[in-house]
This record gives structure tokens, sequence and C-alpha cells, in this order.
């Protein structure tokens, strides 16, 4: 069985992978019942978790939202912290396992899932995964709830086949499937660990068997909370704020939060530590130091952070393409020395001369599922193939800016060729400007340092880049190559 989350996890989605504590969600609002205490007459009070979940599945469903955000939204501070903590269990357990849920679903089914409503699938799913996952949640508690919320989406008529749909999924026992993953093939290690079989052939193709078990094993976990803490003193405010820490893996600046909700300290709110996977805190170290930074993709600032935190006294610029991010990102990066602006990273208003460049590219994110599972389901091939044509305008645009011996840092949280090193080979085609770096130098810099303290570097590379596989390290799955102007 899976255990019960103690603590609010996943980093809310793709373009906030990094940081925990988005307050950006929002509600519609005849949704925002989920105190659950009020008797509407003509249904039974619902528990505000399974309420709060249910709302949370169906925008992720019908309006491309992200579950990490809106389980950070304001509107989730009126649940209790066993609420939020079950809601955080539900939303992400229905996203993590969703194939697994639809297969007995679909077996207990008179209907064909695609002719059953979106708020009728919503319910047998959430329904399912108590059944199936949860083991302190009585059968008869799970599916009255269920009966319940198909009345709250005022969809009556369903009651009865909810009813004996998740009646028949309750009778036939079948055990959960364990943590760890063994399949012979990429159709059956797909089908297994609830992932879509495109994406886990390509990982076998690409990695090995071995390796796609283990991301595959790795994405259906929860996974650490990391932070990088700036100053010795913070860990001291953050336990006396009931946070307990353990040292990171690959970083002398990272802790993985053990206990407690870091999401809720006042150090976090205050700005003096970030939640960021210890793969992104590892590609900001890669940037290392100069006088002139431009991180052109930098919303919501986790890395423009641990750069501001590593060049004190440099001047950095932060750019990032949507208002709304920019403006987060202001929030978020407090720093004196760094500058916000709007602008698109293809074609930027700054006119060069930076000795270091970050280009944290929009992507797929398909490193980062153990904490954004509504990704795998979303991902279509072809979109692999659109962000590959961004990242190469972006990277592009990016090597213009430095300056002659200056350096450029690409990367991104995915694990597909097309937006790892084929942009990279794209971008650096026929130009004789620029060259590749080997980022084993820099790790080997950052290990005599004492910054890096993970001791086997080749599993950190591939080739000449830098590499992380989820699941081979416990983190996201991250790459980045490091470029320099002859
Ligand atoms: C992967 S996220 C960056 C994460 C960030 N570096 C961090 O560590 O917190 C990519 C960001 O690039 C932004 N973006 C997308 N297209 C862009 C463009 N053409 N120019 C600038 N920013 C862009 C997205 O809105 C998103 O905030």
């Amino acid at each position: 069985m899976i255990p019960i989350v103690t603590l609010i996890v996943g980093t809310s989605v793709r373009f906030v992978n990094d940081v925990a504590h988005a307050r950006s969600g929002d509600f519609p609002e005849r949704e925002i019942n989920w105190t659950g205490t009020k008797n509407l007459g003509h249904i039974m009070p619902l528990s505000p978790a399974r309420t709060a979940a249910f709302d949370i599945l169906l925008r992720v469903d019908q309006q491309d939202a992200y579950a990490g955000e809106l389980l950070h939204s304001y509107r989730m501070d009126a649940l209790s912290p066993a609420d939020r903590a079950l809601t955080t269990e539900l939303v992400m357990g229905v996203l993590r396992w969703r194939s697994r849920l639809d297969e007995a679903i679909g077996e207990a089914s008179s209907r064909l899932l695609a002719k059953v409503d979106a708020e009728i699938l919503t319910v047998l799913r959430l329904g399912a995964y108590q059944l199936r996952y949860l083991n302190r949640i009585p059968a008869h508690a799970a599916i009255n709830e269920s009966v319940e919320l198909v009345k709250r989406a005022h969809k009556r008529s369903a009651v009865p086949f909810a009813n004996a749909v998740l009646r028949k999924v309750a009778a036939s026992k079948v055990d959960a499937p364990s943590g760890r993953f063994a399949a012979s093939s990429a159709d059956l290690l797909a089908r297994e660990s609830a992932h879509p079989e495109w994406l886990v052939a390509r990982w076998v193709a690409e990695f090995g068997l071995q390796a796609a078990q283990a991301i595959c094993s790795y994405d259906q976990r929860i996974p650490n909370v990391t932070v990088r803490l700036d100053a010795a003193e913070v860990e001291k405010e953050l336990a006396s704020e009931g946070i307990n820490l353990a040292p990171g893996v690959l970083l002398a600046s990272a802790r993985i939060v053990t206990g407690g909700d870091v999401a809720r300290t006042r150090a976090l709110q205050e700005g003096g530590v970030f939640i960021q996977d210890e793969a992104s805190q590892l590609v900001a170290a890669l940037v290392g130091r100069g006088s002139r930074l431009l991180d052109c993709c930098a919303a919501p600032g986790g890395k423009t952070a641990a750069l501001a935190a590593r060049n004190p006294t440099a001047e950095i610029i932060a750019a990032e393409l949507h208002s709304h991010r920019a403006d987060l990102l202001r929030k978020r990066v407090r720093a004196a020395n760094v500058q916000v602006i709007q602008a698109d990273a293809v074609s930027p208003p700054t006119s060069g001369g930076f000795d270091r460049v970050l280009a944290d590219v929009p992507c797929s994110g398909t490193g980062t599922l153990a904490r954004n599972p509504e990704i795998k389901w979303r991902l279509k091939p072809a979109d692999l193939v659109d962000l590959h044509a961004k990242q190469v305008a972006i990277l592009r645009a990016a090597l213009r800016q430095l300056v002659p011996g200056g350096r450029a840092v690409y990367s991104t949280c995915s694990l597909e060729r097309e937006e790892n090193e084929a942009v990279v080979k794209e971008a650096l085609q026929g130009e004789h400007e620029w060259e590749l770096l080997d980022c084993r130098v820099e790790l080997e810099h950052l290990r005599s340092t004492g910054e890096l303290v993970w001791d086997d570097l080749d599993s950190l590379l591939g080739g000449q880049f830098f590499r992380t596989l989820p699941g081979l390290q416990l983190c996201d799955g991250f790459f980045a190559a490091l470029i320099r102007r002859r």
C-alpha cells in the first residue's frame, strides 16, 4: 500500500517545477465549498478533502490546469492540515495511477469510459483510488462519498451507475501495485507502472530497460521535498518551526525535508530558503560565477535566486515571457542585484555583453513526472517537435548574448533527446563561434570545492552533457550543456 502523505508534496507545475509554494491557482466561485460542513439539503455533507480533490482533478482534466499549482493555491488554506494532506494524496495518487484506475473502472463498467461524463469519470477515479490504494479508508465510506460527489456534480441520474461500478471495483480483490517495477518489455512496464507506452518505449530505447524501470518506479513515488539553504542559520530557524532536515544527496547546500510543511514556514515566506530539486540546484551551480549574467527563461526563479546567491555582486538580468510569471519572479527573487524584465528570449531587448547566460528553456518536463504526473497524460509525441523548434530559437538567441570567452548553460527537465542533445546539435550546427564544453570539468571543479558531494561523476554525465535520471539519482531528471563563445 502507498503510505499516507505527511508532507505537502509535489512542487507544482512544469513552469514552476522548482518551487513548491506557487499561490497563483484559482477556482471558479461555484466550487469553493470545500469546508464541507454544510448540508446542502438534498446531499449529505461531503468530506472537504474529497470535494477539493474532485474540483482540482476536474480542472486538471478539463482546463489543462496544473495540480501542483492548485494544491498550493490560497483556497487550500481553508482546509485543515490533515485535509490538505489527504487532498494532495488523492489528487497526486489519481494522476499517478490514472491508467491503472481506468483499467479497473473499465472492467467494472457497462459503458465505454470514453462515453462517461468527465465529472463521473473523475468521481470513479477518486473512488477507485481510495478502494485500491488506501488501506485506511473503509470501502463503504469511499463509495458513499463518491455517490455524494456525483450528486454534487448535478449528475443524480448517474448515481446507480457510479454505485454499481465502485461496488464491483471494491469486490474485485486486486493488490495495489508495488513501488518497484521489473517488467521485461516497454508495453508491460508502461501498463504496470501507469505510464503511456510511447513514452516508456522511448526511454527503453534511449536508456535501456533497467533505467526505464528505475524511472517508472521513481515517477510513482512521492518525491523528496528538497530545499536550498543560503545561510547556515536558516537551518536552525527551520528547526524552530518544526521542520526536520537531512543532508542532500548531490549538494552540500541542499537539505531533504524529512518532516514538517516547509511551504508554510516563515523562513520560506521571507525568502531565506527555497524549495528546489537538487538537480535544478546543480544546474544553477554549473552556471558558475560572472560579472554580468542573463537568465533568459527565469520564472518562477529557483535558479535565478541560486545565481544571485552565488554571484552577490554581479549584475543579473532575469527575463520571462509572461507578465504574470514575471510578477511572480519579482515577488520570489528579491536580491538587489537582480533586475526582472518581461521579454521574449527569442528576441531579447538586451544588447549582449554577458559573461554567463542561463537558458533554462520551456520543455515537456518528462524528468519531473513524480511531481507533475498530469504531464504524462497530456504530452503527445508531436509536442516534442514544437518544443524542439522553440528551444533551438531560444538557445541561438541566448548564445548571441555572450561576450567572447563567455559561457552559456542550456538546460531542461526533460529526458527526451529532441529537447536536449538534438537542440544543442542543431543550434551549433555550422557555427564556429561557439564550442561545446565537457560538463565533467565543471563537475570536477564543484567536487573539488566541496559543493558537489556526489562521488560518481560518470553517473551524472551522458557524453559531454550533464544528465540526471530520476530513480538513478533521487532527484528530477535534468539535462544541461555548457557552451563557450570563442
Ligand atoms: C523551465 S521554466 C524556467 C524555470 C526557472 N528557470 C527556474 O529555475 O525557476 C521556463 C520559463 O520560461 C518561460 N518562457 C517560455 N517561453 C519563453 C520565451 N520565449 N522567452 C522567455 N521566457 C519564456 C516560461 O513562462 C517559464 O516560466
